[in-house]
């Protein structure tokens, strides 16, 4: 019995904890990475030479003057095709529990294998990858020099998850005032207590304010699912997994317009409201979503410090 009564004081006492800490971690200032690799990757990350038409490289969906992600609605790929979803930041992507709409990618270096192999994205297979690298010579320099080997495709996507591991973007100004350097404004301040008490911060939390559970897309309220929604019944085939998706991070979020998985919503302030309706039941009212977006823009960072210095 005591034993019993002392797990439930502990964790009483760790909700207590949890709840005092916030649903909102800060990311760290910098993170260890190895530099010769993050390097090597940034180049191949740029290099349209990896794909088929030599036109697309990972930099042209995931645009760094756009947070990370793309301005277009659907990203276009190799020779023009077209797909149906909107590409997600690479910045922070490190910290999400999985990769993908619906996390069919355990970790960076496996979800790098898809697009470069996707036909309506990249377009290459494994001997065109290698081909390539080979007969360049600063990629048979530079792989010689970090993994002693003639360029291999996984050491490339090993490259390429190493850069991007150093995509963080620290020091935004709602971190900034986790670690008690800053005040909010009143506005943002309000707008906190909204993301709380209205309940997006039961899907959105952690360090990356969302990716680290797949959650549904209208919950109260239905959101239009076609055949082609990346989704996790796109993967698991349970009728349940229709429109679930991982949960998207919410930093750098007003940079990262247009919103939702089919990229259909032009505005931060729209996409607020939309959420608020689906997936709450609410009607939010215009001060508000006033609020809200003033604490969404207060999750904004400094660009990643290795996109500063040049390699
Ligand atoms: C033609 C456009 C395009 C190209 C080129 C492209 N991507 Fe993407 N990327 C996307 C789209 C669209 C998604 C979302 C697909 C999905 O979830 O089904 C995505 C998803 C991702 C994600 C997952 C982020 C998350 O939160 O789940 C990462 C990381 C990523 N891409 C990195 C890369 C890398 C690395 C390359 C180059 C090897 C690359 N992308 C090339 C369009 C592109
Ligand atoms: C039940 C879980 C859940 C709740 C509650 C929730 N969200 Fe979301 N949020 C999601 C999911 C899942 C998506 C991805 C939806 C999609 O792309 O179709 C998303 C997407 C978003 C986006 C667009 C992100 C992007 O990159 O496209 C914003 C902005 C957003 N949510 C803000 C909020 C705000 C503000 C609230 C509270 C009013 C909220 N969310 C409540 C699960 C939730």
């Amino acid at each position: 019995m005591r034993m019993i009564a002392y797990l439930s004081l502990l964790i009483l006492l760790s909700a207590v904890l949890t709840e005092a800490a916030g649903p909102i971690k800060p990311i760290p200032l910098s993170i260890p990475y190895n530099k010769e690799k993050t390097e090597l990757g940034k180049i191949l990350f740029m290099d349209p030479g990896l794909s088929s038409d030599k036109r697309v490289a990972c930099v042209s969906c995931h645009s760094f003057e756009h947070g990370g992600a793309d301005p277009r609605p659907v990203s276009v790929g190799a020779y023009g095709k077209s797909g149906e979803v909107n590409a997600p930041t690479v910045y922070n992507s490190y910290f999400n529990f999985r990769q993908f709409w619906n996390g069919r990618a355990k970790d960076l270096r496996e979800q790098a294998r898809g697009p470069l192999h996707n036909p309506i994205e990249m377009g290459m297979v494994t001997e065109e990858i290698e081909h390539y690298l080979r007969s360049n010579d600063y990629y048979v320099k530079a792989f010689k020099k970090i993994y002693h080997r003639a360029p291999t495709h996984d050491d490339a996507l090993d490259a390429i998850a190493e850069f991007e591991k150093a995509l963080i973007t620290p020091n935004c100004k709602f971190d900034r005032f986790l670690r008690k350097e800053v005040e909010l404004t009143p506005l943002e301040q309000k707008g906190y207590r909204l993301f709380k008490t209205l309940g997006c911060a039961t899907c959105h939390n952690g360090i990356n304010v969302g990716g680290n559970s797949f959650q549904k897309m209208g919950l109260i309220f239905p959101y239009p699912w076609s055949e082609s929604s990346p989704d996790r019944y796109n993967l698991t085939h349970a009728p349940d997994d229709k429109n679930v998706y991982k949960v998207p991070t919410l930093r750098n979020i007003e940079l990262t317009a247009p919103y939702f998985h089919d990229g259909s919503v032009p505005t931060l302030e729209l996409a607020l409201q939309r959420m608020a309706y689906h997936n709450l039941g609410f009607d939010l009212t215009g001060e508000e979503i006033e609020a809200l977006t003033a604490f969404l823009k207060s999750l904004t960072g400094e660009s990643p410090p290795i996109l500063k210095k040049g390699p």
